[in-house]
């Protein structure tokens, strides 16, 4: 279908759908002042915090801060992506949805791609029989059935048995008229380098089905009989093909998503055969990586269903790295981060067999955050008896701890710095306000650094000030380039709202009005939340009022960043004070001009 005939669906489908309706079957609705209110579906609480505006056409929650339109409610509630949302109520409406017409190349892939699927999908099987039925899977049940896997979790993960012979699963793909060539774009089989013909990959082996998010297998995973050597890896996995991207799968997601999302959070481990025990032990919001690095795609992944990342990799020192390089994706993926350790050099899956699940509940209780983890990892590999080494943790310990935003926090950490290594806290703090002063200016937290420096009421205001001129802008974009010209949005607003702004100028460009439908479409989830949030507060306020708030806030915000201004510029002054005498002059005019400007708005500003 073309775009002005998806439009075109996509409206028709939001006019006749109504956001109560749409919640009320999930969420028990009441009204109270003009809203709807109810208990959020999306985490756990007590209180009605979750409310909808059925004016408006959105939903927000006070509590966790999941906010949108009604197909960003249906997506997050059923697990489907914004269109899939759409779809869905389209077909709850008995809307038929315009026909999709594809292009013969689209058509083709489209064919291949199914029996593709369709020859791993028997593939599974044949193993699968291999396994549970025939004389020549016995090895493979003993194997299992050694290492406590039940008949019920074979038949859960589609575990199978690849034969000790060579041309097994070849002849049965060719016998149900699939090509050689097909079968060897999937990986099961392999060209011989010597004579014509092919043979099977797997062979001896445990054969793991991996699936992707909808339950379709597009690779495996086989482990060798008993243990491995140089010449057998233990592991041997499909090959990347047009199905399987390690970079991008996650085994065990297509089982443990509905988990993921009911317990908010996801476990994260290293190998297949942990996360089926987990799994198999009831702990079923777990999944693996492919023996490869946890990667962006990974995390987006994730955080389709839960915000909550934790990490239990292996405790060896290769999981310890693994880990430690894993950790700043998943935080600038907005993730938030924990780290669980298993006792004794174990991995999950001995662990939970020979503690049982209850114990590795308690394990994930007591998972660290991300900051604790790592200052706990440099710690734990630093020469600590020297002053030397002492500064040498310092100096590792420092970036870490750069991320964490409040000053209490941050306080303590230093504390806890200074008593791990035995430091004097005047020293220590000493040592951080000489790296702090060094580091570069971090563009995106220009707001908390500022919010850092001020009092709780400014920090408050300067939150209320950014969402007064959003809401403006939202009404009027014709304020844009006067927003932009006096308050550099990349300095005073959060990535979030950078965003929202962006994308307002962009439909300013395009000559759109920006609506709510395209907004929720089109934005990421935080802006879309954020934006939500910043409209639902500003309901039912008289036009004259926004206005007056309006200029109020940019006043404010001005200040806010010409003060964030004056403290970079006087440091920058101070040391050309030294040995640049023409840029130190320079830098001075400029301070005062700036500090003029700085006192002329505060004059108008009553109430600081
Ligand atoms: P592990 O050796 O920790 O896997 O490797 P495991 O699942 O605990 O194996 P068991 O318990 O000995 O059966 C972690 C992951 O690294 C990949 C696999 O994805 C494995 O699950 N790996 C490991 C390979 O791809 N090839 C290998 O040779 C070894
Ligand atoms: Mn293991």
């Amino acid at each position: 279908m073309g775009s002005s005939e998806l439009d075109e669906f996509v409206e028709r489908v939001t006019e006749r759908t109504d956001i109560y309706s749409v919640v009320s079957r999930y969420v028990q609705l009441t009204q109270k002042s003009g809203r709807y209110w109810g208990r959020c579906p999306f985490h756990n609480e007590k209180t009605a915090s979750f409310s909808v505006s059925a004016d408006k056409g959105l939903f927000y929650c006070f509590g966790c801060g999941a906010g949108g339109n009604v197909f960003k409610f249906l997506s997050l509630i059923e697990n489907i992506t914004y269109f899939e949302a759409v779809k869905l109520q389209a077909e709850r409406l008995g809307i038929e949805l315009p026909q999709k017409k594809s292009s013969p190349e689209e058509e083709r892939r489209r064919r291949e791609e199914k029996i593709l699927l369709k020859i791993n999908e028997v593939a599974q099987d044949f193993y699968h029989e291999c396994l549970i039925k025939t004389a020549r899977g016995s090895v493979g049940r003993k194997y299992l059935e050694a290492r406590g896997i039940t008949a019920e979790t074979i038949e859960t993960f589609k575990l199978g048995c690849a034969p000790d012979e060579w041309e097994n699963l070849f002849r049965e793909l060719i016998r149900q008229n699939f090509s050689a060539q097909q079968i060897e774009s999937v990986g099961l089989i392999v060209k011989r380098k010597n004579s014509s013909g092919y043979y099977d990959r797997f062979r001896a082996r445990i054969m793991i089905p991996i699936a992707d998010v909808f339950g379709r297998v597009v690779g495996f995973g086989g482990r060798v009989l008993g243990s491995a050597d140089e010449t057998t890896p233990k592991y041997l996995n499909t090959p990347e093909t047009v199905l399987f991207n390690k970079r991008k799968l996650l085994f065990g997601l297509d089982k443990s998503n509905r988990s993921i999302s009911s317990a908010g959070a996801a476990l994260v481990v290293e190998g297949y055969m942990d996360a089926i025990s987990l799994f198999s032990a009831g702990i079923k919001n777990v999944v693996a990586t492919l023996g490869t690095a946890f990667t962006p795609e990974h995390a987006k992944l994730i955080l389709r269903y839960a915000q909550k990342i934790i990490f239990c990799y292996d405790s060896d020192e290769a999981g310890q790295r693994a880990t430690i390089r894993a950790l700043p994706i998943v935080q600038a993926a907005g993730a938030q981060v924990f780290v669980i350790s298993v006792p004794d050099g174990k991995d999950p899956d001995e662990f939970v067999r020979k503690h049982g699940a209850e114990a590795f509940a308690e394990l994930i209780k007591n998972a660290i955050p991300l900051v604790d983890y790592r200052i706990k990892y440099v710690l734990a590999n630093t020469e600590r008896a020297t002053t030397d080494g002492k500064l040498k943790a310092l100096q590792e310990i420092f970036p870490v701890i750069e991320k964490v935003r409040s000053e209490t926090e941050l306080n303590e950490y230093l504390k806890k710095i200074a008593a791990a290594l035995a430091l004097d806290e005047l020293i220590l703090l000493n040592a951080w306000k000489k790296f702090s002063s060094k580091r570069e200016p971090d563009k995106n937290s220009a707001v908390v650094v500022t919010r850092e420096k001020s009092s709780a009421e400014k920090n408050f205001r300067l939150k209320k000030a950014t969402e007064d001129v959003l809401r403006m802008l939202w009404q009027d974009d014709n304020l844009l380039d006067y927003v932009r010209k006096v308050l550099m949005p990349e300095e005073i607003f959060s990535p979030a709202q950078q965003e929202i702004i962006e994308w307002i100028k962009n439909c300013a460009e395009n000559g759109k009005r920006p609506d709510q439908m395209s907004a929720a479409a089109e934005l990421s989830e935080a802006a879309g939340a954020e934006l939500a949030r910043i409209l639902l507060d500003g309901e039912g306020a008289p036009l004259d009022a926004e206005i007056a708030a309006f200029n109020d806030s940019v006043r404010f915000l001005r200040r806010v960043l010409l003060e964030k201004k004056y403290h970079e510029l006087f440091a920058q002054a101070e040391k050309f004070a030294s040995n640049d005498e023409a840029a130190y002059v320079k830098a001075v005019e400029e301070l005062l001009k700036i500090k003029k400007e700085i006192d002329n708005l505060k004059r108008k500003d009553k109430r600081f």
